[in-house]
């Protein structure tokens, strides 16, 4: 599609449901593809791997087996239909679902650092990397990254617990108590005037100069995908333990907030290797930055929502991102069934709901499932009849919330943007 045939709503900047007319059966798409459910696995056997590093490094967060792992929650409406939620804001350590990729990318790194230097023997217990010896060599390495701020801070606080020296590039306008958040653990914060693309471009330019810089690349790592990934496996036994296993008379729609689609992307790959096309994949952007949706409409990996004149600016800041990653396109794009756009105002809102409603403390990113599952049992109820016309359990992903500093999230309960919305509704 070019871009004078996308849909007139999109271009405006306004809410909007996409069903994916190129997305493909699961079977057809994992047959195609280079990797496959195996490397998946062998992502969850190295979680497992890690675990009593993890629990040695952070005993006061994680249980003795070292999981990174979150709770499925429910939430009830008045006549008793059940909205599930994968509780990542709460993801220990990070509260974020950057750290499933993130923080799985620096222990590989690191792993492959040690057993280079002779330290750890392959099938050597991985908690000898908190030792001295192995310490001593990571303080001679150092990680880069470019990140909107969460998958900078999960880099941030795995590299420096390791004792890897780390340099987290971000876009001027990220956040300011992200950056702070990142240097109180020790990472160095270079600021860039662009926006996130540039700031990834930036840290990958020097770690290409630097023989002791690992670059880590939120646009184009397998790592940060396989590590995403690898939380399928985790939902699966929550999923179980409530009867809700996928199946195709009874799919699970899965809502997933998207920004450079690394973490939706990896996310959903990992749901259609466990469960096929039993699993439905929804991601959801902001209306000023559907990078995902316009790479997938016109398959041009170079697409940026800034050629349909719209301005990635977004209170979602983890989802301001103008151009998605061609290697998550390419691996996860024809999985993807559906997309949809949310409003800043509508993000606000549903974030004050959900506190106010559930107790949860979430990041704008982190609302977005909740709006578009709003938006589908609502104004678009026909629209989604017609495309799926089975009964769905619904689930929100939210991916990030509850490290934000108790001033921060009053602000932005009660801010100006926030306080100019209706009051929120009831379920
Ligand atoms: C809270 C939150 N949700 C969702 C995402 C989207 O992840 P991705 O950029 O990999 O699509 C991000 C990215 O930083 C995030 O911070």
């Amino acid at each position: 599609m070019s871009l004078s045939d996308l849909p007139a709503p999109l271009r405006a900047a306004q809410p909007f449901f996409w069903p994916h007319p190129q997305r493909r059966s699961a079977a057809q798409v994992l047959a195609d593809s280079p990797v496959g459910r195996a490397d998946v696995e062998a992502a969850v056997a190295n979680w497992r791997r890690f675990g009593p590093l993890l629990a040695r490094l952070f005993p006061h967060e994680l249980g003795p087996d070292g999981r990174i792992d979150s709770p499925l929650l429910r939430q009830g409406d008045d006549h008793g239909r059940a909205l599930w939620v994968k509780a990542d804001h709460q993801l220990p350590i990070t509260a974020c679902i950057k750290a499933r990729g993130g923080v799985y990318e620096v222990l590989c790194h690191a792993e492959q650092l040690a057993l280079d230097a002779g330290l750890l023997a392959p099938d050597g217990n991985r908690a000898l990397l908190a030792d001295a010896p192995a310490r001593a060599l990571f303080a001679r390495h150092r990680v880069l990254v470019g990140s909107t701020g969460n998958l900078g801070y999960s880099v941030g606080v795995m590299a420096r617990a390791l004792g890897l020296g780390v340099a987290v590039h971000m876009s001027h306008d990220a956040q300011a108590w992200k950056k702070d958040r990142l240097r109180a653990v020790g990472a160095t914060v270079v600021e860039h005037a662009g926006d996130y693309a540039q700031a990834v471009a930036g840290a990958r330019a020097l770690a290409a100069a630097d023989p002791a810089a690992y670059f880590i690349d939120d646009e184009d790592s397998l790592l940060l995908f396989l590590g995403y990934a690898a939380a399928a496996w985790d939902l699966a036994p929550q999923l179980a333990a409530q009867g809700l296993a996928p199946t195709a008379a009874r799919p699970l729609r899965v809502y997933l907030p998207c920004g450079v689609g690394g973490a939706p992307g990896g996310v959903a790959f990992g749901l259609k290797c466990l469960w096929g096309d039993a699993v439905q994949v929804v991601f959801v952007e902001p209306v000023a930055a559907p990078c995902f949706l316009l790479r997938l409409a016109t398959g041009d990996d170079a697409v940026s929502v800034y050629d349909i004149g719209l301005s990635n600016h977004t209170v979602a800041d983890g989802l301001a991102v103008p151009r998605a990653s061609a290697r998550v396109a390419a691996l996860a794009g024809p999985l993807v069934d559906a997309v949809v756009t949310v409003s800043d105002a509508d993000l606000l809102r549903m974030l004050r709901f959900q506190h106010e409603a559930h107790g949860l403390q979430l990041e704008p990113s982190a609302a977005a499932g909740f709006v578009a599952h709003e938006m589908l049992a609502g104004p678009w109820a026909e629209a989604v009849a017609a495309w799926c016309p089975a009964p769905v359990v619904p689930l929100v992903w939210t991916t990030g919330g509850q490290g934000l500093p108790v001033e921060v999230f009053r602000a932005l309960l009660s801010g100006p943007l926030a306080s100019r919305l209706p009051p929120p509704a009831t379920a």
